[in-house]
């Protein structure tokens, strides 16, 4: 498998907001059945993708919803943390992808989604491998204190054939799905 990374992530406002006090600023159930459509289909029905995600992303999601199903939950912390059997936990972006090209994930696992939260996007952005990011731009402004990092230069817009081009709405607020493609490093 190529260990391309997709950053997959919903923002709010100019500064593009996508956290607050360790949750989502928002409830958009559209949304997050997009997030999970995205990060859990596979093209072979016998393989998995894997999400790589900040402890605090983590510990943010409602415990009856961990791991995330159907997917590979890897969670990275500088910690020694001990979750038994799942999440895999891993010290760098780094040590998640070696992990990951080992013989027996790489075998089973067919696309990988970086799912936040800002350290975390960053690293995926500053590494060689990133690929596309999938942000989702919500037209509200929602208090936040965690964003989404620039994005730099070279990414360029793109079409996704899987991506509504139109606005979406749900309870009044308007939001909008838009991929950018690494161009060159
Ligand atoms: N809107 C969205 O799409 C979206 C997506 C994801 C998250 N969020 C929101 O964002 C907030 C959480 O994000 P956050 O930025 O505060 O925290 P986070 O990135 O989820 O977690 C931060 C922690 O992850 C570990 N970590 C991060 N980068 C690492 C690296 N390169 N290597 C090793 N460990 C690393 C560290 O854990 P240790 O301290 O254990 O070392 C760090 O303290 C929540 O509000 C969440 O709901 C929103």
């Amino acid at each position: 498998m190529q260990l391309k990374l997709n950053l997959i992530a919903a923002a709010c406002g100019d500064n593009l907001g996508i956290g607050i006090n360790g949750r989502l600023p928002w409830k958009l159930k559209a949304e997050m059945a997009f997030f999970t459509n995205m990060t859990t289909k596979t093209k072979n029905v016998n393989k998995k993708n894997v999400l790589i995600m900040g402890r605090k992303t983590w510990e943010g999601i409602p415990k009856k919803f961990r791991p995330l199903q159907n997917r590979i939950n890897i969670i990275l912390s500088h910690q020694k943390l001990d979750y038994e059997n799942e999440p895999i936990v891993c010290q760098s972006l780094q040590h998640a992808l070696d992990t990951i090209s080992k013989p027996d994930l790489c075998e089973i696992v067919e696309n990988i989604w970086v799912i936040g939260g800002h350290a975390v996007y960053k690293a995926a952005i500053d590494h060689l491998n990133c690929f596309r990011i999938y942000l989702t731009y919500i037209k509200k402004d929602f208090e936040c204190d965690t964003f989404f990092p620039s994005i730099p230069k070279n990414f360029i817009e793109t079409s996704d054939t899987n991506i509504p081009s139109d606005i979406q709405e749900e309870n009044g607020i308007q939001f909008l799905y838009k991929v950018y493609e690494k161009v060159s490093n």
